[in-house]
């Protein structure tokens, strides 16, 4: 699916390099001439927002790992030495700790993005599964991420998530041991953390670069679902597409700078200001925001070995959902029973993030059971049934077909009115 490389070395200089190491021409066949469908809107804005922030976070933690000392009885010192003395030390702090939920806000929408247009399905299986790679690793990173500050929400998180590992059988506390680096969180364990803190992110790079790669050879999906039939189908990514990329991450960069400016400790927890104490825990401990749907599927089982088997389930669940979406129709825009089923899952999401920020007890808990069942009645009950029942609205015979309805309907280009 690269596009045709139309470029030509010019110079000497490019012609050389051309023969030896034809990579301008890569460039240009995949980020120049490459044919996007012409009717992306904005939704699919949000894989070149991720790229830039990926890139965002790790320039701004290599400059803090410059600063920062990975040692239980200096990392708090450190941190605030960084906040207090270095030079923009708040700032490079701020926008990395908060790009770091704006990356998952990002990666959010870009999933339920590829969720509602239906871009898990074949051929794009393989991209999807990257993908959910991708947020596997996110996840890890972040976590090891936010106990390098050794404030008390740093060190009781690391100790929760770590003690779920005791659950495996027989040798759970051996490899609990194992990761702690001693017998509970310590000095040692926060260096370890630190070391893959800094290592992840590059491995995420290389998984990104696959990600795109498959992206590549599949073709982009567009909203309607249907494959590109002819030229007339698409556009050629720059400049159509990269402006549209480039306007839709300064807008991005626009939010995170007001958060970076005006709240840069809400997302936050307070807590964490305070330096860590092994023998004083908080009275709620709470995951960053990103973590509690998943925090609220954990808490919801009563075993903790079933609550930490749902916990990775609701992930491994995603792993799989090419193949439990048994629709043939890809775009959610031509699937009405599936669309509100999407909506639903959308508010459920929400609802459970709601639920991981509250105590959990009471009608807290119950509601997080019948929450927690419904994520995976979606998955593993309703997506393979209403593919299998719902009869989706007719097709168009192609993008630029959908495209040019539009235009009739108005008189003019698409969404503009007649002259
Ligand atoms: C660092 C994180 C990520 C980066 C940098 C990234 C990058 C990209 C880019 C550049 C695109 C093409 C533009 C677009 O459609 O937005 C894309 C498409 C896609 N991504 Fe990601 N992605 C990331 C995470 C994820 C995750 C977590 C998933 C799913 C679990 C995912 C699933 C997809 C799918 C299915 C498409 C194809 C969309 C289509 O063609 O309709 N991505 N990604």
């Amino acid at each position: 699916m690269e596009g045709h490389s139309t470029y030509q070395p010019t110079s000497r200089g490019a012609r050389w390099l051309e023969r030896r190491l034809p990579i301008i021409s890569f460039v240009h066949s995949s980020f120049v001439a490459y044919p996007t469908p012409r009717n992306l809107n904005y939704w699919y804005t949000f894989g070149a927002i991720l790229s830039f922030v990926l890139v965002a976070q790790i320039v701004t933690g290599v400059v803090l790992a410059m600063h920062y000392v990975p040692d239980g009885a200096m990392a708090f010192a450190s941190v605030e030495h960084i906040m207090r003395d270095v030079n923009f030390g708040w700032l490079l702090r701020y926008l990395h700790a908060n790009g770091a939920s704006l990356f998952f806000l990002a990666v959010y929408i870009h999933m339920f993005r590829a969720m509602y247009y239906g871009s898990y399905k074949e051929p794009r299986e393989v991209l999807w599964m990257l993908g959910v790679l991708i947020l596997l690793l996110m996840i890890i990173t972040a976590f090891m991420g936010y106990v390098l500050p050794w404030g008390q929400m740093s060190f009781w998180a690391a100790t929760v998530i770590t003690n779920l590992f005791t659950a495996i059988p027989l040798v759970g506390e051996a490899v609990t041991q194992w990761l702690w680096g001693g017998f509970a969180v310590d000095s040692a364990t926060l260096k370890r953390f630190y070391s893959l803190h800094y290592l992840l992110p590059f491995m995420l790079v290389g998984v990104v670069a696959l990600h795109v790669w498959a992206l590549h050879v599949s073709g982009q999906s567009n909203p309607t679902g249907i494959d590109i039939k002819s030229k007339k189908d698409t556009l050629p990514f720059t400049p159509y597409a990269t402006i549209k990329d480039t306007f839709a991450t300064v807008v991005f960069l626009v939010a995170l700078a007001w958060v970076v400016f005006f709240l840069p400790n809400y997302l936050g927890h307070p807590d964490n200001y305070i330096p860590a104490d092994s023998l004083k825990t908080p009275a709620h401990i709470v995951p960053e925001w990103y973590f509690l749907p998943f925090y609220a599927i954990l808490r919801a089982v009563p075993d903790k070995l079933l609550g930490v088997i749902a916990l990775f389930g609701s992930i491994a669940v995603l792993f799989i959902l090419p193949w439990l979406d048994t629709s043939r129709v890809r775009s959610a825009v031509y699937r009405p029973i599936y669309k509100q089923f999407f909506w639903i899952f959308v508010l459920v999401c929400i609802g459970l993030g709601y639920l991981g920020s509250q105590p959990a007890e009471g009608g807290y808990i119950i509601a997080s059971r019948i929450l927690t069942l419904y994520y995976f009645i979606h998955f593993l009950i309703i997506l393979p049934v209403i593919g299998l029942l719902e009869r989706p609205k007719p097709l168009p015979a192609s993008i630029s077909e959908a495209v040019l309805k539009d235009e009739s309907a108005t008189g003019g280009p698409a969404g503009q009115p007649a002259e």
